[in-house]
């Protein structure tokens, strides 16, 4: 087991320590899903007011539910379709402060309100997408982008 309690002062400091518990935690296993199961279950014990931290895979051009920590979700999501489905199309990171305001929104627990998703990509090509729920109106700041996308960047070394 392994006991990761991340407190910190602010949040690049918190990200920080969070990106180096990642890189130790993912560092020796080549397993994707292990890595990624891991990855959601330290995402959600770290950052507060986070309903849902998890991974749609890109498989074959479709977005498919990977590893995450929540409610159960939708299983497969098209390219183009709700704010994963954005993220994967654009390449872009989608930070969205409230959902009901976002065209074609899937609903997967009525108590998210705002979302984070950031594409892992390596080589240019979309491995998956780590997606962050939160039933707070506006979560997410330019602070978590940042960080959720140095999260990014250690985990497509891995999957
Ligand atoms: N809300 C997402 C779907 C995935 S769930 O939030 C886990 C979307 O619109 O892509």
């Amino acid at each position: 087991m392994h006991d990761y309690k991340i407190e910190a002062a602010d949040k690049p400091t918190l990200y920080r320590d969070l990106a180096s518990a990642l890189a130790g935690l993912v560092e020796r296993e080549p397993d994707p899903i292990a890595n990624m199961a891991n990855a959601a279950a330290l995402i959600r014990e770290t950052l507060p007011d986070v309903n849902w931290a998890g991974f749609y895979r890109n498989v074959g051009g479709e977005l498919v539910l990977g590893p995450f920590q929540g409610r159960p979700a939708c299983i497969r999501i098209a390219f183009g379709e709700g704010v994963c489905g954005a993220a994967a199309a654009s390449l872009q990171v989608q930070r969205v402060d409230d959902v009901h305001a976002f065209p074609g929104h899937i609903a997967c627990d009525a108590a998210s309100v705002s979302e984070l998703v950031v594409p892992i990509v390596r080589d240019g090509e979309l491995l998956a997408v780590l997606d962050l729920d939160s039933p707070a109106r506006a979560r997410f700041d330019a602070d978590d982008e940042a960080g959720c996308v140095k999260l990014a960047e250690v985990l497509a070394k891995v999957l």
